[in-house]
């Protein structure tokens, strides 16, 4: 079993802090095992709302959830959203000191409102597969290649690995979706997918993916949007400067787990992935996931000019207005291009991130970081 340090802190922080805590993260990534670590040794109950007699069990939530204290676990909360104006009733009681972990494997927009119903009460933690910071750095590649879901991560070979994520797939498109109620077929929905893939990393072109599946723009945003929400896909913003440039406008896809990028995308191992033309592009998503990940900002941006210049990530960091760079080159080269974009940008510091051996200053506001080495950005960011 991989300690999950970090989740577990952060879960003992927030249900110390609000009635409710929803943990959210996409399908197999271990929301039950790290609530069931998080609930051992506490008072605590547990219903998993896809098993019929848990929710037979809660078909009066108010009377049935009232009469415990302690830990409520409500695993797979996406299947019965109607349970969220029966929490808030809950929480409201006066002295009520029952503390609820939800868990659901959809976004707070797909879940419906779990944020605006439990506005003020409820704390959001969102739990993604394995990071750097809890495989160790020196298993990178693995990582990298196979992605941070557990069952494909820890798989005993590359062909295990690989077959747990095409069965992923498969369970996904076939199941996963229908059961959040919406129908899409799921060859299409594979078809999408698989595009998406391969254009990991460039800018969203609702029109050009249209054409090629023959589906309408509206269709395919309905399935993009169906990929964020259940945590699959990442759609970076632009972000937009008061300058002369033309900067572009739509917001840059990724898909959050590498090990699904390269399933999508037919590459079975480390040797493929390397010789692969979208390894720039792999490498890219996988560093901005870990990067995010370590410091969590409120909000992040990528930027880009038509013409020329851009920055891969954009983002407040310690109060400060920090940029990265993201290069899958041992050494890694800064274009006058890219220093000019952080100029007009004003960013404080620029990070180029790569697989370097180590950490070192090209400049005064420029510093190049080892990907694995990205745990320790924080406080490098607050000492810059
Ligand atoms: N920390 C861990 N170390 C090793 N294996 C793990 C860890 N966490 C989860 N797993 C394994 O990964 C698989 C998925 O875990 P789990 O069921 O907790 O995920 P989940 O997010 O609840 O999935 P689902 O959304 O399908 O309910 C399980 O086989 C579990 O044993
Ligand atoms: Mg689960």
């Amino acid at each position: 079993m991989l300690a999950r340090p970090d989740y577990l802190r952060r879960l003992e922080v927030s249900t110390a802090r609000a009635p409710v805590t929803a943990l959210l993260g996409p399908r197999q990534c271990g929301k039950t095992t790290l609530a069931r670590q998080f609930a051992a040794g506490r008072k605590a109950t547990r219903f998993d709302l896809e098993s019929e007699p848990d929710i037979r069990g809660l078909a009066n939530p108010e009377l049935v959830l009232g009469s415990l204290d302690g830990l409520v676990v409500l695993d797979e909360v996406q299947r019965m959203p109607k349970l969220f104006p029966a929490l808030r009733v809950l929480v409201d009681r006066p002295g009520s000191r029952t503390r609820f972990l939800v868990l659901g494997s959809a976004s707070p927009d797909l879940v419906r409102g779990v944020s605006e119903t439990l506005a003020g009460r409820v704390e959001l933690i969102e739990m993604s597969g394995f990071g750097l910071d809890e495989t160790g750095a020196p298993q990178w590649r693995d990582l990298w290649v196979r992605g941070g879901f557990p069952r494909s991560y820890l798989a005993a070979s590359d062909d295990d690995s690989l077959a747990w994520r095409d069965s992923f797939v498969s369970t996904f498109l076939e199941r996963d979706v229908p059961q959040l109620g919406i129908s899409i077929p799921a060859a299409a929905m594979r078809r999408f997918w698989t595009m998406l893939a391969h254009s990991h990393g460039q800018t969203w072109n609702a029109s050009n993916l249209a054409r090629a599946l023959s589906l309408s723009d509206k269709t395919v945003r309905r399935y993009l949007d169906l990929l964020a929400g259940t945590f699959m896909v990442r759609q970076l913003q632009p972000w937009f400067h008061n300058i002369a440039k033309r900067q572009v406008k739509a917001p840059k896809i990724y898909l959050r787990d590498t090990g699904l990028l390269h399933t999508l995308l037919g590459i079975p191992h480390d040797t493929a992935l390397l010789s692969h033309p979208r390894v720039g592009a792999s490498w890219e998503g996988f560093a901005i996931e870990q990067i995010l990940r370590v410091l969590r900002p409120a909000d992040a941006w990528f930027w880009a000019a038509h013409g020329g210049g851009e920055l891969d990530l954009l983002a407040t960091v310690e109060g400060r207005w920090t940029g990265f760079e993201i290069k899958f080159s041992e050494s890694p080269s800064v274009s006058r291009r890219t220093r000019a974009s952080a100029k007009a940008l004003g960013v404080d510091h620029l990070f180029v991130v790569c697989p370097a051996p180590r950490t070192y200053q090209v400049s005064e506001r420029i510093t190049v970081v080892p990907l694995w080495e990205i745990g320790s950005l924080r406080e490098r960011i607050g000492s810059v």
